[in-house]
């Protein structure tokens, strides 16, 4: 009788982990509170706009450009936008936490895998503005790092 109630009790403990787990997937696709977008960080390189990683104009005074931070670089490795526009920076990660930043600007954020975050900047003057990751990521952090250009 008492393996009974244990056996009991060891199917609705299971099924209690099993729905808290199905709670807390369930709550992964929703947009918490702050805006922060959440990105399934094996599905990146499938999922918009990180499918097609790059600059996007998205009207006359815009641009998006989605960026893919991974050891030990940034995807894509070029890119060109003008001055003088709004340019929407996108980031995710494709495995550990990187930096996305661009010296001389306050575009400074985090690559985080699961997370899309999202900065403006309009640059004022053409020229090549460095990129670099400011988080360490592992044994190649120091030689992450590209150019923005803008014309
Ligand atoms: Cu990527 Cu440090």
């Amino acid at each position: 009788r008492y393996e009974k109630i244990w056996l009991s009790f060891g199917i609705l403990s299971l099924i209690l982990f099993l729905t808290i787990i199905g709670i807390n997937a369930f709550g992964q696709n929703h947009t918490p509170a702050g805006g922060m977008m959440t990105i399934d960080p094996k599905k990146v390189d499938q999922t918009p706009p990180f499918d097609h990683p790059g600059v996007v104009k998205l009207d006359d005074n815009r641009y998006q450009v989605a960026i893919v931070g991974m050891a030990f670089g940034y995807k894509p490795s070029q890119i060109r936008v003008p001055a003088g526009k709004e340019i929407i920076f996108k980031v995710t990660s494709a495995d550990v936490t990187h930096s996305f930043t661009i010296i001389h600007t306050k575009v400074n954020m985090m690559a985080v895998p699961g997370q899309i975050n999202t900065k403006s900047y309009t640059f004022q003057k053409p020229g090549k503005y460095l990129i670099l990751c400011n988080e360490y990521c592992g044994s190649g952090h120091q030689f992450m790092q590209t150019e923005i250009e803008v014309y």
